[in-house]
């Protein structure tokens, strides 16, 4: 199994992640202002009609913003008809998917230079609403029905965890630790601050001082949402876009000296109701395409040195570090807790603060993590970059595990 050609990344773009800053903008907008930063990122020049094809991620724009025909509508906007242009929709895997296609798409040889791009726009709603539009994600014969919401299945997930592997909630702790302080190096994450900050200004208007990270999130003031789950344990709502120019690898000197390599991609499903599952402490469809990513781009989990990965929930984190290879079973929360997943760890998790800290919008997220990984192995990611990175992956996840896009990226 490989790709019939190679391809390659010469750009990439994104909005900053936010739930209030783009309140005046549609994703329309946004998404243009993302693919408009990848087009000027291209160092020798790239015009949207040089694009055979379009690939925009997308979940739930009819429901968030009353726009369906998503991909149609950000041809037309980028002024690029009759361009082919797809929406994919794979729940919060729905970039990660696109982008998948995109490579496939070049591969196949139907186009040698293809956009993709992500976008939601979620904050038009209300947190009730929004749970609402996100659950239809879910199964809606066995969970949905029933009461379930992503921050209870995930809640689920992580009883399961602590069950199985004897651990805590303190190690979720750490995660939120780390990508709060990953997200405040990071100029395009909705939270800029890390915890000891936060805790001071929330306490501030409480008239309450925290000696440190671990008392202010053990506080009331970190709510619980689902239990074991509390806010900082949730990514936010968010608003924003994504997009990246990829390249087949003969034609990728034409738009850079430095184009970033897809060594592999792996895509794969999963059933969607968690009770179908024999364990919930592991995402099969995560553990399946990595596996076949790692083999496409002839490389093992030691080879990566930095990785997004899908950490809707803190927990979601710890388990996506076991499924890729990086640490063994009921490992993964201790790793996070000794630092090995900091930015100056033996491997950085989330440089780039995460879907905790950067914020999640669910379609763009996929191509956001993308856009990660090309500063990352380019050595241009400024306050968060990761020292000598040269092999980047991403694992980006569609409601619990039911779909899963994985890729490595490696320096051209
Ligand atoms: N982490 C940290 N702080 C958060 C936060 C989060 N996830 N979500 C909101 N906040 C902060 C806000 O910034 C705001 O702070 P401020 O008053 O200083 O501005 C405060 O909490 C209240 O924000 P609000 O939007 O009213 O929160 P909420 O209670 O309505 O929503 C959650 C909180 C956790 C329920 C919501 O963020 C959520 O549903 N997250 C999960 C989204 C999801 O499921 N995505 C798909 C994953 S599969």
């Amino acid at each position: 199994m490989g790709l019939n050609r190679g391809v390659s990344v010469v750009g990439a773009g994104m909005t900053r992640f936010h739930n209030r800053l783009h309140a005046d903008k549609t994703g329309r907008e946004l998404f243009v202002e993302a693919a408009i930063e990848a087009a000027g990122s291209v160092d020798k020049g790239f015009r949207f009609r040089d694009a055979g094809a379009l690939f925009v991620g997308n979940f739930a724009g009819d429901v968030f913003e009353g726009q369906g025909h998503t991909a149609a509508v950000m041809a037309d906007w980028l002024g690029i008809n009759p361009v082919p242009a797809y929406r994919i929709e794979d729940a919060c895997a729905s970039s990660g998917a696109a982008l998948n296609l995109g490579v496939i798409t070049i591969a196949s040889g139907m186009a040698d230079v293809v956009l993709v791009g992500g976008v939601e726009k979620m904050s038009r709603l209300t947190t009730e609403q929004v749970t609402d539009a996100l659950a239809l994600a879910a199964d809606s014969s066995y969970e949905t029905s029933v009461g379930f919401t992503f921050p209870s299945i995930y809640a689920a997930i992580a009883s399961a965890y602590f069950k199985k592997h004897g651990a805590a909630w303190e190690q979720l702790a750490a995660v939120t630790i780390k990508n709060h302080r990953n997200g405040a190096l990071n100029p395009k994450a909705q939270f800029q601050s890390d915890i000891l900050t936060t805790a001071r200004k929330i306490g501030e208007r409480d008239g309450r001082v925290f000696k440190d990270e671990m008392e202010f999130l053990r506080s009331d003031l970190n709510p619980v949402i689902a239990s074991p789950l509390r806010l900082f344990d949730c990514c936010p709502v968010s608003d924003g876009a994504s997009a990246v120019i990829l390249a087949a690898d003969e034609v990728a000197w034409s738009y850079t000296d430095t184009p970033v390599k897809i060594a592999g991609i792996g895509q794969a499903s999963d059933t969607i109701a968690l009770h179908s599952r024999p364990d919930f402490t592991t995402l099969r469809a995560a553990v399946k395409a990595s596996e076949d990513a790692y083999r496409m781009a002839g490389a093992t989990p030691r080879d990566i040195d930095v990785a997004d990965v899908h950490d809707c929930f803190t927990i979601a984190e710890v388990i996506a570090t076991e499924d890729l290879g990086f640490f063994p079973k009921g490992e993964g929360g201790k790793a996070a807790e000794e630092g090995l997943t900091a930015l100056n760890g033996s491997l950085p998790i989330n440089p780039d603060g995460g879907l905790k800290a950067k914020g999640h919008p669910v379609g763009a997220t996929g191509v956001a993590m993308a856009y990660e990984m090309f500063k990352q192995v380019r050595g241009q990611a400024d306050r968060h970059q990761v020292q000598g990175a040269e092999v980047g992956l991403i694992h980006n996840v569609g409601a619990a595990g039911a779909s899963v896009a994985v890729q490595i990226y490696r320096r051209g």
